[in-house]
């Protein structure tokens, strides 16, 4: 069984307006970390064991260089509505070798989250980075963040590095925007003596963006070794003025098993990528069930893209199947389906679909 219904991909480069009404953010007032809150007070939090009780009574709180020990999560869920938090000084985490371990989460509605100027969130990935990164190896947090905000929540200013596996994970997030937001793993850009020449750092995704609606997520950049952002299962998403370097570019990846798999309305725009393997990505699994449609790029900057400038294909396995390279631009009937393939600057663009009724519009105005 493949896909259905039908699927519908339109790559154009038209600017389209928005109907996402979401509430300023930059002139926003926020606790002033240095000098509002005094380590006495109970919503100014030094150590982990503070933090519990002060999200269940404080409308606003500051986690100042909160080091959480092994196997403990710095669980901001369950917040009031409204609360805004403020990470400053830098934050750690005791070594945790457990894939379901997530260091953070937040849930929320109208929350505020943000970093104070100066302040890292440090995942201490060197511990744990093999090369292998979440397909096996040593066991390692899977996502670092889970985030869960809704409903004119924002999330913002945050320097992150050095997380073990993959980034932030916006799970579930509704109305609500992401921005300015640092993750800079290139501390694990070089091998180290555990991953047999990769990258330490190898498949290390930026944003991953599943069950998510009305999000925006704008002006970050992602220093990493896998997807920048990928998206599943979501819609009405905008991402624009991201910054991604090392990464396997901007990505959808569509279908699953069972029901829930659809991707729609999705706008990648004002972006870069360089010095990265991929570009622009929409892969569907193989053998899955889903939709993706109406996905836009407009506007995206490709340079230094190391194997494919845009890659689509209907038969995604990890690792796994992929379009052949060829040479030159070609069209042709391939069974069920068809393949169109080219160089662009060199680089390739792959569309590779497996199922008849695909229909493609494909225009490289914008990409410069
Ligand atoms: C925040 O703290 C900084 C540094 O102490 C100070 O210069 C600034 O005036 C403070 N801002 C507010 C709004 O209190
Ligand atoms: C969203 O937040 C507003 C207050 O800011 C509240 O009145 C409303 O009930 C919330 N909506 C949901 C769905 O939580
Ligand atoms: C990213 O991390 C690397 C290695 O830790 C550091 O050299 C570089 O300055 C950082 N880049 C940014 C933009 O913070
Ligand atoms: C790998 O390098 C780390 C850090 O430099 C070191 O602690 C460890 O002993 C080394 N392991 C091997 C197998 O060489
Ligand atoms: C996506 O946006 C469209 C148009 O604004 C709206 O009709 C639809 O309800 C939105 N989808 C979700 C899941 O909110
Ligand atoms: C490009 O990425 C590689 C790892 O993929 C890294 O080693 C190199 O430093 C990066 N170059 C620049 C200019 O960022
Ligand atoms: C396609 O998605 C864009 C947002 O990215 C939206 O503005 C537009 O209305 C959608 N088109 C259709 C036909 O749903
Ligand atoms: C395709 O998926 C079905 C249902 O999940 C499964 O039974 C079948 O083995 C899969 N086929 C292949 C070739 O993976």
């Amino acid at each position: 069984m493949f896909l259905s219904p039908p699927k519908i991909f339109t790559l154009s480069f038209i600017t389209l307006s928005f109907l996402l009404l979401l509430p300023p953010t930059a002139s926003q007032s926020l606790p002033n970390s240095t000098s509002t809150p005094t380590p006495s007070t109970p919503c100014f939090c030094t150590t982990y064991p503070q933090i519990a009780p002060a999200i269940s009574a404080c409308p606003s709180l500051t986690l100042h260089n909160i080091h959480a020990p092994a196997h403990s999560v710095i669980a901001l869920t369950s917040l009031l509505p409204g609360t805004d938090i403020t990470f400053s000084g830098t934050t750690t985490f005791g070594y945790t070798p457990d894939s379901q371990f997530r260091p953070i989460e937040i849930s929320g509605s109208g929350v505020s989250v943000r970093g104070a100027a100066g302040s890292v969130i440090d995942g201490g990935g060197e511990m744990y980075w093999d090369g292998e990164g979440s397909n096996g190896g040593l066991a390692k947090p899977g996502q670092f963040m889970k985030v869960q905000i809704t409903n004119h929540s924002t999330m913002s200013d945050l320097y992150i590095r050095n997380y073990p596996s993959h980034g932030i994970n916006l799970a579930g997030v509704k109305d609500s925007t992401i921005q300015n937001i640092i993750l800079n793993n290139s501390l694990g850009d070089a091998p180290n003596n555990r991953s047999n020449g990769l990258s330490a750092a190898h498949n290390s995704d930026g944003f991953n963006i599943g069950n998510s609606a009305n999000l925006v997520l704008r002006d970050s950049k992602v220093w990493n070794q896998d997807d920048c952002v990928v998206i599943s299962d979501s819609s009405n998403v905008t991402v624009s003025g991201m910054f991604c370097s090392g990464s396997h570019g901007l990505s959808i990846a569509g279908g699953g098993s069972g029901t829930g798999h659809d991707t729609s309305n999705i706008a990648f725009k004002d972006s870069v990528v360089t010095n990265s393997t991929n570009g622009l990505r929409i892969k569907t699994d193989f053998n899955a069930t889903g939709s993706v449609t109406n996905v836009t790029f407009d506007g995206i900057t490709l340079e230094d893209i190391k194997t494919y400038g845009i890659d689509i294909q209907q038969d995604y396995l990890n690792g796994g199947r992929r379009a052949r390279r060829r040479m030159g631009f070609w069209l042709r009937a391939l069974g069920l389906g068809i393949l169109v393939a080219g160089l662009w600057r060199g680089r390739w663009i792959i569309m590779y679909f497996v199922e008849m009724g695909a229909v493609v519009t494909l225009s490289l105005r914008g990409l410069v």
